[in-house]
């Protein structure tokens, strides 16, 4: 999976998708799949993006028993994608099968997608974590205590905030990934997030890849949108 920014294409169908794509006449992206595009529209939709020279991020986030996510994980492998992803609460023994789902499900001769771990989803704050999931810690000790245990587990990184890029740099490794979604140009609307970072700072701050949707997606000029985005993001610091 190359390290472009990645465009999350949340969008209700391949119709909608097809149109924004057009925008980019051809160029090869590193983008996004969630919930809504794949559950619309399946593993054709997966094969279609991959037909076009694109690097995909399906983020479908499993969390089951470890066999079920073994046989999902070894299906996905063949669907193409470049990066997948689990819940790390899921546990160790998940994390262990879903990666050795995406080994056997690998066809001879393809690169393994990558594994990457959601640890605590952004939308939950620490007293939810405290009140809802009993977990009597910091926050951010929950989500370093998940990094380290998907980067023990063999997994390639973590999806997370920029704020939390180098503190899982140093709990694990350089290579593990730290992907961040949650970015906007400055000056531009926030929508629903609340934590947001440029760019430059993500890169400054710790994270290898970055996520942004909206500013790209929604803007009168996506293209434009997407060359800024791109520009702050290798711009040397
Ligand atoms: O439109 P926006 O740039 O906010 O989109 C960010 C993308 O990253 C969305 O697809 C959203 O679901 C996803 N995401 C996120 N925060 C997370 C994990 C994923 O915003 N912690």
């Amino acid at each position: 999976m190359n390290r472009t920014p990645i465009i999350a294409l949340d969008f209700p169908d391949k119709k909608k998708t097809e149109d924004f794509l057009g925008f980019f006449q051809g160029k090869k992206l590193s983008v996004k799949v969630g919930m809504e595009l794949y559950y619309k529209e399946g593993a054709p939709l997966i094969d279609w993006l991959k037909e076009q020279g694109h690097d995909v991020f399906l983020d479908l986030k499993l969390h089951d028993i470890p066999n079920t996510v073994y046989s999902a994980m070894k299906i996905l492998a063949q669907a193409g994608a470049d990066m997948v992803n689990v819940h790390a609460s899921g546990g160790t023994e998940m994390m262990r099968e879903a990666l050795r789902g995406l080994e056997e499900g690998t066809p001879a001769g393809k690169n393994r997608p990558l594994l990457i771990a959601v640890t605590q989803l952004t939308s939950t704050d620490e007293e939810q974590m405290q009140n809802e999931q009993l977990i009597d810690r910091k926050l951010k000790e929950s989500v370093l205590h998940y990094a380290r245990l998907a980067h023990r587990a063999g997994l390639d990184g973590v999806v997370c905030s920029a704020h939390e890029a180098s503190a899982i740099e140093e709990a694990t490794s350089p290579q593990f990934l730290r992907v961040t979604p949650g970015i906007r140009l400055s000056g531009q609307m926030l929508h629903d997030q609340k934590r947001v970072v440029n760019p430059s700072r993500a890169r400054r701050i710790g994270s290898s890849m970055i996520v942004i949707g909206r500013p790209v997606t929604q803007s009168e000029d996506p293209v434009w949108a997407y060359n800024q985005v791109v520009e702050e993001w290798e711009m040397e610091t």
